[in-house]
């Protein structure tokens, strides 16, 4: 399939994995790139410049499509060595950057110089709108349903997407809730080129994560995730289990008075005790609505023939066929 997102990234389908936290390794990027998707190494998962450096070289091992990597601009007491990353980046001679978070104007120029095309992830379309306006290639539009962070607007993606389709020129992806073929044509029909999709990809095979986040999001419906962090203006969309309540119980009681030191032990440091150990009820971790919609663990590669073929079966049959009765 050709869009003006395949041809923006050079790829063969448009189809994106979007960066995550303790699930964005080399293996995860490569995995994705292989199958003919855009693979995203996270950046921040990394902790250094330098070690990012070293997995994206190991990720050139593993695939020669092209791959790119995450940067997200967090809120931060102290930040991280934001410069240091660009850099590693920049001199990796990677192609693609998926901004999130803040605004990236500050970094854009490095990044344009070397040639990188920019995809920022938003979750409005006045962050769309603004994005366009500083100079990124693409915009990945995150709706409600998402998993991580969605902002606090809460306009889910039937909404969201058309209307970023009114007023964006440049190209943008559906983000949030993407789960297979149907997703696609969805996404296509609403004015995106293409999808981006976080927790789809870890229930794979190729997904460097414990089989027991795997199972987890198998065994899960649409009704398990929760928000949380909403009173601190950070909302997140995360599975829920016995630390999730546990937090969600603080925020009801404590209201206005809930800082972020009252629910650390629910939230910082628990990615890699759930991702990489499969302690499932350490704290919060980031997952999408269409949880609902996993019911296996392909490969990557898989996962996306799979997309593609169901894709184009509802195109050249189903809708086809419903335009000649
Ligand atoms: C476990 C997990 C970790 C994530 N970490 C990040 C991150 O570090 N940076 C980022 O920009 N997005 C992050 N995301 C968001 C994804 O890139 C993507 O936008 C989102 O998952 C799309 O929604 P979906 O899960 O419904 O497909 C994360 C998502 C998940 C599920």
């Amino acid at each position: 399939m050709k869009t003006r997102i395949t041809e923006l990234f050079g790829i063969e389908h448009p189809i994106i994995q979007g960066g995550m936290h303790y699930v964005g390794f080399a293996e995860m990027a490569a995995a994705v790139s292989n199958a003919g998707g855009l693979g995203i190494i996270t950046g921040l998962t990394q902790g250094t410049p330098e070690k990012l450096a070293r997995e994206i070289e190991r990720c050139k091992g593993m695939t020669d499509k092209p791959f790119g990597v995450n940067l997200t601009f967090l809120p931060s007491v102290t930040p991280p060595d934001y410069p240091g990353f660009v850099e590693a980046i920049v001199k990796s001679g990677v192609k693609a950057v998926e901004t999130a978070g803040n605004n990236p104007a500050k970094w854009l120029p490095a990044l344009k110089e070397a040639g990188i095309k920019v995809i920022h992830k938003c979750t409005s379309v006045r962050h769309s709108l603004k994005a366009e306006a500083i100079g990124c290639d693409a915009v990945s539009v995150d709706g409600f349903e998402c998993g991580g962070h969605p902002g606090e607007d809460d306009v889910p993606n039937f909404i969201l997407l058309p209307r970023a389709a009114e007023e964006l020129k440049i190209p943008f992806v559906a983000s949030g809730g993407m789960a297979d073929g149907r997703s696609l044509v969805a996404a296509l029909a609403l004015g995106a080129e293409g999808m981006n999709m976080g927790t789809r990809f870890i229930a794979t095979v190729d997904a460097p994560v414990h089989q027991n986040v795997k199972d987890a999001l198998v065994k899960a419906s649409e009704l398990d995730t929760r928000l949380i962090m909403r009173p601190l203006r950070n909302t997140e969309r995360v599975l829920t289990n016995a630390a999730v309540e546990r937090l969600l119980t603080k925020e009801k009681e404590m209201g206005d008075k809930l800082s972020f030191g009252d629910i650390a032990a629910e939230v910082a440091g628990v990615y890699p005790k759930i991702l990489r150990d499969g302690d499932m009820d350490a704290g919060g971790w980031s997952c999408g609505m269409v949880a609902g919609l996993i019911h296996d663990i392909p490969t990557v590669k898989e996962l996306i023939d799979r997309i593609m073929a169901e894709a184009d079966e509802i195109i050249a049959r189903r809708l086809q066929g419903l335009r000649a009765a």
